[in-house]
């Protein structure tokens, strides 16, 4: 299993849902309970908390997150694929960038499915289609070049999105599919947070690609990862000098898309 630390997590959903509007198609206002599956620090668990009058119930394989979200909602640790609960004793199942993480996700939503009585949900995004805008111009194209090695050499779909999920919806037995795109825009601009300070940093040591070697290695060769990494490193302390100067400016779109379907 992939593993994510609640930082990366932190860091990664702030503001994801500033605008909740994309998530009309799940009917939170009127459910009962709720279960939110692959939970992680509980981003989405306590949005679905504060948008429905219902309890909401988070479940993760990794209990160092699961202690995160259970300061936010009630947590059962458990696997996607067995879930410890009976049949039907939810009406709305969700998970938020779960199923890009998992090889079989038809077999992981056909378990969601077994228990709600409603509703399945899911909030994945296409990382093939992420776009970066930045004052320091080779981060848009080291952002593409890194991004596309990694998708490439990842074992399992990063880039559901929208029509991937569709169809695995379809291939798990939901019916009145929807899909409502979720598009979540980051920016960096003065002033800056210390978490943007952070990340400039870490661009500036390229630690970011020297975490994700064994993916990147293999679809890039290891001249070709190393070529990266020094220009990356060069581009990360370009993004230092501007910062100094308050020059630095940077805009992130990550495509979401929110995927419903009926029991
Ligand atoms: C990318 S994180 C997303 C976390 C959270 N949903 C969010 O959007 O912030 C994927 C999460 O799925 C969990 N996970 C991965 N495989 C799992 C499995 N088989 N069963 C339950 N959780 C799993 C990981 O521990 C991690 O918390």
């Amino acid at each position: 299993m992939r593993e994510f630390s609640a930082d990366y997590l932190r860091r990664t959903r702030d503001g994801m849902w500033d605008s909740r509007e994309s998530l009309s198609n799940l009917d939170l206002d009127s459910r009962q309970r709720v279960l939110d599956i692959g939970c992680g620090t509980g981003e989405l668990a306590r949005v679905l908390a504060e948008e429905t009058p219902g309890e909401v119930v988070g479940t993760d394989a990794d209990p160092r997150l699961l202690s995160v979200a259970e300061e936010f909602v009630p947590c059962v640790a458990g696997d996607a694929h067995r879930l410890p609960f009976p049949d039907d004793c939810f009406d709305l199942v969700v998970c938020q960038a779960l199923l890009i993480n998992l090889p079989d996700p038809v077999r992981a939503v056909r378990e969601f499915a077994r228990v709600s009585s409603d509703l399945v949900a899911a909030i994945e995004p296409d990382n093939s289609s992420v776009s970066v805008e930045s004052t320091v111009p080779a981060e848009r194209t080291l952002s593409r070049r890194a991004r596309e090695a990694y998708v490439a050499g990842t074992n399992t779909d990063i880039t559901l999105g929208g029509e991937g999920t569709r169809e695995v919806f379809r291939a798990a037995g939901l019916d009145g599919i929807t899909t409502q795109p979720h598009h979540h825009a980051k920016t960096v601009e003065p002033p800056y947070s210390s978490r943007d300070v952070e990340a400039a940093k870490r661009k500036a040591t390229a630690d970011a690609l020297t975490d994700k070697r064994d993916t990147l290695v293999g679809p890039l060769s290891p001249d070709e990862y190393e070529d990266l990494r020094t220009e990356w490193r060069e581009m990360g302390h370009a993004v230092v000098s501007q910062m100094q100067e308050n020059d630095y400016r940077r805009a992130e779109v990550v495509p979401f898309y929110v995927t419903a379907g009926r029991i």
